[in-house]
């Protein structure tokens, strides 16, 4: 694990925290529209701004248009001028946690290489872990920098 993955969790979220975003992914899998796969998912996303966003996964008769949890929460945290993810909990309504999906880990990057990833479901059993240990070696906005500063004028 990568040194700033280290110092992410070595700053854990307050109990108080945890328990409003867990609450707040949770009221989120309510508003679900996911009439194809039946799988409802509620997000939360915290920013450095001590704001909190939830979302859900909002699924289309044009399947491949479906977007997930996580990427509606991140997206409203966006649009709502925010740009640095610090945690995201995800919540599903099954026996065992569900970790964000490939497509979210690769979103959740771009805001919040270090976020705290907690996912919740309905029996005690629970997940956490950092975006970096699920995307390690991610490609993200850096990349397209050095491409940049490599390209002549
Ligand atoms: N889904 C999420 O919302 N988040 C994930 O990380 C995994 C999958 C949604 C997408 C789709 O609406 C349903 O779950 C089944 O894949």
């Amino acid at each position: 694990m990568n040194v700033a993955a280290i110092a992410a969790m070595s700053a854990p979220l307050s109990p108080t925290l945890r328990r409003r975003l867990e609450r707040a992914a949770r009221a989120a899998a309510k508003s679900s529209y996911a009439p194809y796969s039946g799988f409802p998912v509620g997000a939360a996303v915290l920013t450095d701004s001590g704001k909190i966003f939830a979302g859900c996964n909002v699924e289309n008769a044009a399947y491949p248009l479906g977007n997930c949890a996580e990427r509606t929460a991140i997206y409203a945290a966006i649009a709502a001028g925010e740009r640095r993810i610090r945690a995201c909990v995800v919540y599903t309504p099954t026996a065992a946690p569900t970790m964000p999906c490939g497509g979210c880990r690769q979103v959740i990057n771009e805001f919040g290489p270090d976020a705290l990833i907690v996912s919740v479901c309905d029996s005690a059993q629970h997940a956490e872990t950092v975006l970096s240990a699920l995307l390690p070696d991610a490609f993200g906005p850096a990349n397209l920098g050095q491409r940049r500063q490599g390209r002549k004028p």
